[in-house]
């Protein structure tokens, strides 16, 4: 199963992304979460996509590629994976597509998560992730039990940077200007699927099963 999971900040990509993941055991690939682990961890990747992040920019191209190559040349990797996240630009889908044809693979489908932008703004500005194990949460959807604290692990949750609600608007203008294009570059390659971002969770992964059923990919 060889999966890419498109759609703008807050459609719920990187949510269904463990999900998939962990149903049909194949890694969850998520440039943001590489991005942001390499920021965590101080790495001069991490130092300059910083920059890039915290305004709601993207990384360029030539960085963002080289790290996703590099992972899908990995052995857990060779049966399948879910691509959260990447590609984000015509550049990236067409570098993407060369390295994937060097390594005889290629991507079974593209699903692309539809949401209307006031939802995406409410989802990602009530957000809050766990300091320690990443876990996700919203204030309002999906509460903690305890304010502030994750239910997993029990460490401090917090507001990632780049969900105030001005690098959450030119998030959803990056999205709008360089991601959305893609969406006719895999249309023509007849492999896109759009799918409702506005489901609740499980309901979203059952309609995603039957996707993947009528494709014959389960
Ligand atoms: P990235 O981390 O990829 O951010 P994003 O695409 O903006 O995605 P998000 O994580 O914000 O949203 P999501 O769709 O995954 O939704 P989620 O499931 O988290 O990228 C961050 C930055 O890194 C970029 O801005 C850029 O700078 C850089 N970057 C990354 N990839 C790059 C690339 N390829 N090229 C260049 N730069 C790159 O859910 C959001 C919220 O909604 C959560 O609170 C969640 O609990 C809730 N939620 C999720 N699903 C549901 C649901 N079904 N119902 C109710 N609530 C839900």
């Amino acid at each position: 199963m060889k999966i890419v999971l498109l759609g703008p900040p807050g459609a719920g990509k990187g949510t269904q992304g463990v999900v998939l993941s962990k149903s049909y055991k194949v890694p969850h690939i998520s440039t943001g979460d590489i991005l942001r682990d390499a920021v965590k961890n101080g790495t001069p990747l991490g130092k300059k996509a910083l920059v890039f992040m915290n305004k709601g920019e993207l990384v360029p191209d030539e960085v963002v590629t080289g790290i996703v190559v590099e992972r899908l040349n990995q052995k857990d990797a060779e049966s399948g994976y879910i691509l959260d996240g990447f590609p984000r630009t015509l550049r990236q889908a067409e570098d993407l597509d060369a390295a994937l044809k060097k390594m005889s693979n290629g991507i079974d489908l593209v699903l692309s998560f539809e949401i209307p932008e006031a939802i995406a703004i409410e989802r990602l500005t009530g957000r809050r992730v766990c300091k320690k194990c990443q876990a996700n949460f919203h204030i309002k959807n999906i509460p903690p039990k305890k304010e502030g604290i994750c239910d997993k692990c029990g460490a401090e949750l917090f507001q990632r940077p780049d969900d105030s609600i001005e690098t959450v608007k030119n998030r959803l203008k990056v999205y709008e200007g360089r991601t959305r294009p893609l969406i006719e570059y895999y249309t023509k390659k007849g492999i896109l699927k759009k799918v409702s971002g506005v489901l609740e969770v499980n309901e979203l992964f059952k309609e995603l099963r039957q996707v993947f059923s009528d494709a014959k990919l389960i």
